[in-house]
């Protein structure tokens, strides 16, 4: 059990409502994609998790795959959560998805019913709860009826499996007809977990005028570009980064690529008086349509830094417009 600080909500960290739900996130939530798998520290994981909650951080993100291996961060985050934070269980919303490669076969992954289900079963197992708040379909399926996605998050619904369903990297077109067969079947469409940073808007076309205008929220991930964004990769690739693990999802060459941007990025955020990161966070938060950033970090020092990042949120039109170009440097 943990003890933890009493001034957690202090007002340090801003809860913000997601979409026209009745749901707030706060403004940086965590994510377990990397750092909390069997290949990682995790007496650092579980400092992280601790610290997280200290700061005001009460939205953590799994997926069925996060490890390595694929499964390995919800099992060891569920002993985690049932060790120390079974008695603040009320204060948490923990998600987890369905669609990536999980299991041999026909339905280890994409969006059918039995996809779905049977992966949220697995993960509430692995994670030693009766519910999460949120499950996720992780993926659109091309080959699956989207009414059968969507019956199926409802459905979980109705088995008091998650209170809130959302969808993940969705094109506008389709979140908006999943949001409506979700609306059909009498459930809310929570939010939309799409990917988002300042080298990559794709949701900028068309995607975040179809969240606001139905009201759901919207939970960027990879805010940072996997660290790209921050200090980490300035003097080079550090061998305990992402970039340089084997497991890492960031490869190299994208760093080579963008690294004369990202040097113009950290001069921006210089001159406002923040790091790289922080800037990049903020920038993140500025968008009308996102309810929280959600950001990974390997050690309880960067999770520290990304939080300082709400001192200062506000920008510039010439500030946007630096950041606008800076973003299209090419090395
Ligand atoms: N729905 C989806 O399809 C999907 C896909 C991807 C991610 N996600 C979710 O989004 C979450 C966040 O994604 P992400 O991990 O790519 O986010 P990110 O915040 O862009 O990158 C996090 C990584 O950047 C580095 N970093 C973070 N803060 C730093 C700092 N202050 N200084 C230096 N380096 C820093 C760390 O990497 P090092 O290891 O180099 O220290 C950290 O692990 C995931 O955990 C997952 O929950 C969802």
């Amino acid at each position: 059990m943990i003890t933890p600080d009493p001034n957690r909500y202090d007002g340090r960290m801003p809860y913000r409502r997601c979409g026209n739900s009745g749901l707030k996130l706060p403004a940086i939530s965590l994510g377990f994609w990397h750092n909390f798998g069997d290949v990682d520290d995790l007496d650092e994981s579980r400092r992280i998790m601790h610290r997280a909650f200290d700061l005001g951080i009460t939205h953590f993100d799994f997926a069925n795959n996060y490890g390595p291996p694929p499964g390995s961060a919800e099992r060891n985050c569920g002993q985690i959560l049932k060790k120390d934070f079974h008695a603040h269980r009320d204060e948490l919303i923990i998600s987890s998805k369905a669609g990536y490669l999980m299991w041999d076969g026909p339905y280890g992954e994409w969006g059918s019913r039995k996809n779905l289900l049977s992966s949220l079963d697995q993960s509430l197992a692995r994670l030693q709860l009766d519910y999460v708040d949120i499950f996720y379909s992780h993926r659109p399926d091309p080959d699956t009826p989207l009414e059968e996605t969507m019956g199926a998050l409802a459905t979980a619904v109705q088995q008091g499996k998650t209170l809130y369903v959302g969808i993940s990297n969705y094109p506008a077109a389709m979140a908006a007809e999943a949001i409506d067969i979700l609306a059909s079947l009498g459930v809310r469409c929570l939010i939309h977990q799409p990917r988002y940073n300042i080298f990559d808007r794709w949701i900028e076309d068309g995607l975040t005028d179809v969240l606001i205008e139905k009201g759901v929220g919207c939970i960027p991930f990879s805010p940072l570009a996997q660290g790209l964004l921050t200090g980490r990769y300035l003097e080079g690739i550090p061998t305990d980064s992402r970039a340089a693990k084997d497991h890492g999802f960031l490869q190299q060459e994208a760093v080579t690529q963008k690294i004369k941007a990202v040097k113009k990025l950290d001069e921006i955020a210089r001159h406002r008086g923040q790091s790289l990161a922080h800037m990049a966070l903020a920038w993140i938060l500025r968008h009308p349509a996102v309810t929280s950033a959600l950001i990974g970090a390997s050690s309880v020092a960067q999770l520290e830094e990304n939080v300082r990042c709400l001192d200062c949120l506000d920008f510039t039109g010439d500030e946007l417009k630096a950041i606008d170009a800076a973003a299209a440097i090419l090395s």
